[in-house]
């Protein structure tokens, strides 16, 4: 019996990965992607997903859902993705449809319909669609069999300030409504995914695969590990939203610790960041499954293994 998720988007190139690999492995029946604004604005990020789709080979519905934060303004990362997100490999114009309901009521209207319970919400990018889903019906919010989503940032400090990690310091409010919700979280934060390297290596080997996924998977790596070798003098880039997908399919892969974390939704200084309580010290209830570690090797051996089948 595959586990059926959702799987909220801002792609990005490293979102793209991680929606093949999903659709790639039988464990998991993906019943939607549903975009919302991040790396690029809404109308890439819903653009981008159909394109994704459509070079899986796959028919999954794609929904597009809010096109700005709770109560910011959209703050993009084209600086790292490339004007169109997905800069690295020219792909055809979709020929996909985008579903004409709005994301937000696709997700309030299947988590009322689905077994409660029989639902995993992956978010990729800012929890805008999640936190207004919640917002709107909060009855679904118990029915959400698990919320496993890349974010936040501890012991590895923030990638678009000092203090945050991206996907939470575009939509902060969001994410606290997410954090406070009191859905089960498994939370992927900077802390494990900069452990989740690419290689020379690895890229040749998916270019190896002489498929349209695996030369699509090697053209948007050498792309977008430009901007991190720069910043970090690093061999290779993290790839952040495979992680989300791989525990789902191997959880021994990573490690972790459950404990408190909340979000700074005041301060200018430190906005978006994610305190995690990991040494225990306030007492505060733990809400999240906080990963730490990642076995790097059996990773990449998994996005290999899996990738090739598309
Ligand atoms: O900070 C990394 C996250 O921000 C990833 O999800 C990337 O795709 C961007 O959304
Ligand atoms: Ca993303």
């Amino acid at each position: 019996m595959s586990r059926k998720i959702i799987i909220d988007t801002d792609p990005g190139q490293d979102d793209a990965v991680a929606i093949l690999l999903a659709l790639a492995s039988p464990e998991l029946e993906v019943l939607a992607l549903t975009a919302v604004a991040g790396n690029v604005p809404l109308a890439l990020t819903e653009r981008n997903a159909r394109q994704i789709v459509q070079l899986s080979g796959h028919q999954t519905p794609v929904y597009a859902g809010c096109d700005a934060p709770l109560k910011r303004k959209l703050v993009t990362a084209e600086y790292v993705h490339g004007r169109s997100g997905l800069d690295g490999i020219p792909l055809p114009d979709p020929t996909h449809p985008l579903q004409a309901e709005h994301a937000v009521d696709y997700l309030i209207d299947t988590l009322r319909r689905e077994p409660s319970g029989s639902i995993t919400l992956c978010p990729l990018g800012p929890l805008t669609n999640i936190a207004t889903a919640f917002q709107r019906a909060p009855d679904i919010i118990p029915r959400v069999a698990e919320i496993v989503l890349m974010g936040g940032a501890y012991f590895e400090v923030g990638n678009v300030t000092p203090a945050a990690e991206f996907n939470i310091y575009v939509d902060p409010e969001a994410a606290d409504i997410v954090f406070k919700s009191g859905v089960p979280l498994v939370v992927m934060p900077l802390d494990v995914t900069h452990k989740a390297l690419t290689s020379r290596e690895w890229v040749e080997e998916m270019r190896a695969l002489g498929t349209p996924v695996g030369q699509a998977v090697a053209s948007w790596t050498d792309f977008f590990e430009r901007f991190d070798t720069a910043k970090y003098g690093s061999q290779g880039a993290p790839l952040h939203d495979p992680c989300v997908i791989a525990y789902l399919l191997e959880p021994a892969l990573f490690s972790g610790r459950h404990v408190n974390v909340e979000i700074e939704t005041g301060s200018e200084l430190t906005l978006g960041m994610t305190v995690a309580d990991w040494w225990r010290v306030t007492g505060r209830e733990p809400n999240a499954m906080f990963m730490g570690g990642v076995d790097r090797d059996g990773f990449y051996r998994l996005l290999t293994e899996r990738l090739a089948r598309l």
